[in-house]
This record gives C-alpha cells, structure tokens and sequence, in this order.
C-alpha cells in the first residue's frame, strides 16, 4: 500500500522545509501540497524503514501526557526511538511542579533547555496555547481537550490515500462519501479531519454525520459547514446510520462508550458490527481506544483499516518528526 502511494505522488518537491521548528496546533495548518509530501515521505519510510538513517540523533523529545493515551504517546515515542534519538517522557503532571503551582510558562521555559521538541497532550483545551508562548522549540499539540488532535487527522488521511491512492489526483473524478459516528461535540480528531480533509474537496463527495442536527452543529467551526459545502463537498446529518451505512465508502466510527451515559443514549443506534449493512468494500477508521461500539467482530474483515491506521500513524509521525527537528532537505536526501 505505501507503494502504490508512492506511485501516486511522484515528485519530491521542497514544501516539507516550512516545517522545520513549526509549531503543530491544527488541521488548517497543513495546504494540499504540504500534506501530500509528507504523506510521501512517510510511504518511502514505511515501504524501507531500514534504508532511514537516524537523523534525530542527540535530540531530545519530551513527551507530556496529563490525560491517558496507547496509540499517541506510544506512537509517538516509537517514531522519535526509530529515528535514533532520545526521549524524556511525564505521564502525570502531578509529578512536575504543576503540582506546586508552577506556571505552564516556566515549565515551558525549562523545557527549552532540556530538550528539542514537545509532544503535549493535556484535557485542559488551552495549555497548548500557554505553553507556547514562552517556547523556543516546537510543540506538537497531541490532543487539548476536546478542541483539536492534527496528527491524528494526519494519519487518517494517511491511511485513506494508502486504501485509494486515485483520491490524490483532482482529475481522477474518484469521490468518496465518508460518514462520522460518534458524538459531535467530543470529537476533536474529527474536528481536525474535518479541515485536513476541505483541503482535498475533489475527493468527496458527501460528508455524512450520524447524528441529530442540534448536536451535530456542535461540531462544526464557525462557517466551517458552509465552507465545506462550498467547496463542493455535501453535507448530510441523519440519526438513520443502517440506512445510510450501504451508500459510505469511509466510515468513520469515534467512541462513544467512554463518555458517560452517551452509550445507553446512542449506542445501540451508532454501533458497528459484522451484521451491520456496510457497503462490500467500505473501509472502517477509528481513532481507537474503542468500547462496545465498534465490535470486534469486524476485526477479521476486510473493513478493519483501524489496525492499519493506527500503525501507520508512526511512519507518518516519523515523517513529520524529522522535518520539523532536521533540516527536511536532508531527510528528503537520504530516503
Ligand atoms: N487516537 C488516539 O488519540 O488514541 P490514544 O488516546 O490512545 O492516544
């Protein structure tokens, strides 16, 4: 599959340079050119991680996690040990000064020194923002509240150009419709797809979101839908998920169990399993930790792209590390 990608995006261009001791806060950072090089960068990882040298040598990423995490932490801390360099990791703030009162300002301050890039994720939506202001080295924003989580948008959309690689080239006329389950106003990797993906309108057709139209308005920026739609992507809201099910190509399913009561209120009308009337060759994306909404029973199916998604979030977080902590010219050389 990276292959097939790399097949599609053909050129090397310099887009990847801008990067370089970028801050990464949101979806809307990242221009069609730009995310297509770093989607090429990281199909040339994962096709020969081995050929990839070590470029984060002697680098130092400090890895902040104040809300629990598998895939992001993880992940993350994989690719930066793939690239050869070093790791501080907190998983508990109340083992920081934070605990004393400190300011998230200070802590920032000493985090210049000790290291040369941050990975935060914290359930308070502002943090992100107070840290980097007083930052000299860059942050990645790994999930603030529910606000935003971009690289993981990024990875989705890895993984969807890695199932249908024509969806890159605007004039393949390829369009898919991609419906959201879960519930709108908790779901920040959406909100980041949601502008990742208005940057490729030519490959959708029609965004469909599985709820009522109160709620699902919360999901939404300000003129955010109307941009959507002006850009010729169609907006659809149903609470009907079997009805639309057989017409989605992408399904993108978020949990629902982990947030209070919502799984008594929605979960057995937003759920997914093998009897459910997917499309024959729809793909299922979930940016996991999943509960009893998405059932396991699809895990042996062709539909299970959740797997794949999830482990190609490290080449593509391999990909955005090298550049934004080396120069992306040399990495782009060497692979
Ligand atoms: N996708 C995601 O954010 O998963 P974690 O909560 O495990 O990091």
């Amino acid at each position: 599959h990276p292959k097939a990608l790399l097949r599609a995006i053909q050129e090397d261009g310099d887009y990847l340079v801008q990067l370089a001791n970028q801050h990464i806060v949101s979806g809307d950072q990242f221009d069609q050119a730009t995310m297509k090089q770093l989607f090429r960068l990281a199909a040339k990882i994962e096709s020969n991680p081995k050929r990839f040298h070590s470029p984060l040598q002697n680098k130092i990423l400090i890895s902040a996690f104040y809300e629990p995490s598998t895939r992001t932490r993880l992940s993350f801390e994989s690719a930066w040990h793939r690239l050869g360099g070093d790791i501080m990791s907190i998983t508990d703030r109340s083992t920081t000064g934070i605990a004393k009162g400190e300011s998230l300002a200070d802590v920032a301050e000493m985090f210049n020194n000790y290291g040369d890039c941050v990975v935060l994720r914290d359930t308070n939506e502002s943090s992100l923002f107070e840290m980097m202001d007083a930052l000299r080295i860059p942050i990645i924003n790994a999930g603030n509240g529910t606000d935003e989580h971009p690289t993981q948008a990024l990875a989705d959309m890895y993984a969807i150009f890695k199932w249908r690689p024509a969806l890159l080239d605007a004039s393949n006329n390829e369009k898919i419709k991609i419906g959201v389950i879960g519930v709108p106003n908790k779901m920040r990797t959406v909100r980041s797809l949601l502008k990742s993906l208005s940057v490729f309108p030519h490959a959708v057709e029609e965004l469909v979101i599985i709820h009522d139209e109160a709620s699902a308005a919360e999901l939404f920026g300000a003129d955010q839908r109307e941009e959507l739609e002006l850009r010729g992507i169609k907006i659809r809201i149903t609470t009907d998920l079997n009805a639309v099910l057989p017409e989605l190509d992408v399904v993108y399913i978020n949990a629902i169990s982990w947030e209070g009561d919502t799984f008594n209120t929605y979960g057995n009308s937003f759920s997914l399993s093998a009897k459910s009337p997917l499309k024959h060759d729809a793909i299922i994306l979930h940016p996991l930790a999943r509960g009893e909404e998405l059932a396991m029973d699809l895990d042996n199916t062709p539909h299970n792209w959740y797997f794949s998604q999830a482990r190609g979030a490290v080449f593509l977080r391999m990909a955005l590390l090298t550049c934004m902590v080396e120069r992306a010219e040399r990495v782009i050389d060497v692979v």
